[in-house]
């Protein structure tokens, strides 16, 4: 029931009050994300890199933005990013759907939490591609970053919950 709840409330967050998030959330977030179902059960295949300073995020947004020729922060005044990175895995697809698994178990959390979140394509990869970055958040060897996303207090504190309905195109048989 609560599962459906946090569903019906997590939507897109693309401002953030400029406060960072408790860490007894943050805790819970990870620890969610490292609930989710894994290929394998490889959870040694992947990596979670947290990111909240400032400078750091600066960079990230930074790059995104002449990557992408942007000139709004992609990354919305967000101070805590969380990366999750993987290594090669021996199927096709398998590493960016376990990152994707691990990904929303985490913006799920943060809605039960109060947390609001946004999965912005370009901080895997403004990472990947700008290697002093990649050292800079000591992603290992072998690593690559997949997906990234940023994690707040939502500016606007209005909650309102989505109706559920089966809005992707779908058929039985
Ligand atoms: C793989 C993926 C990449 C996304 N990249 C971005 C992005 O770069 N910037 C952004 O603002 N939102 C991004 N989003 C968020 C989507 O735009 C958003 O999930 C979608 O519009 C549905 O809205 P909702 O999340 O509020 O339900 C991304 C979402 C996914 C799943």
């Amino acid at each position: 029931m609560e599962t459906l709840k946090a569903m019906a409330l997590r939507k897109s967050v693309r401002a953030y009050k400029d406060e960072q998030i408790a860490e007894e959330k943050l805790e819970t977030i990870l620890s969610a994300g490292c609930a989710a179902p894994v290929g394998m059960a490889r959870y040694d295949s992947l990596h979670l890199t947290v990111i909240q300073d400032k400078e750091v995020i600066k960079k990230v947004s930074e790059s995104i933005m002449q990557m992408l020729k942007r000139e709004n922060d992609p990354l919305y005044g967000a101070r805590t990013l969380i990366l999750v990175s993987s290594q090669e895995m021996p199927a096709p697809g398998l590493d960016y759907t376990n990152a994707s698994c691990v990904m929303e178990n985490m913006l799920l959390t943060g809605a039960d939490l109060g947390i609001g979140s946004v999965i912005v394509w370009g901080i895997a990869l403004a990472v990947e591609a700008n290697e002093s970055l990649k050292e800079a958040l000591s992603i290992p060897e072998g690593f690559k970053p997949l997906i990234g996303a940023c994690f707040g207090y939502a500016a606007d504190t209005e909650q309102k919950e989505k109706e559920l309905t089966v809005k992707i195109q779908s058929n039985r048989v």
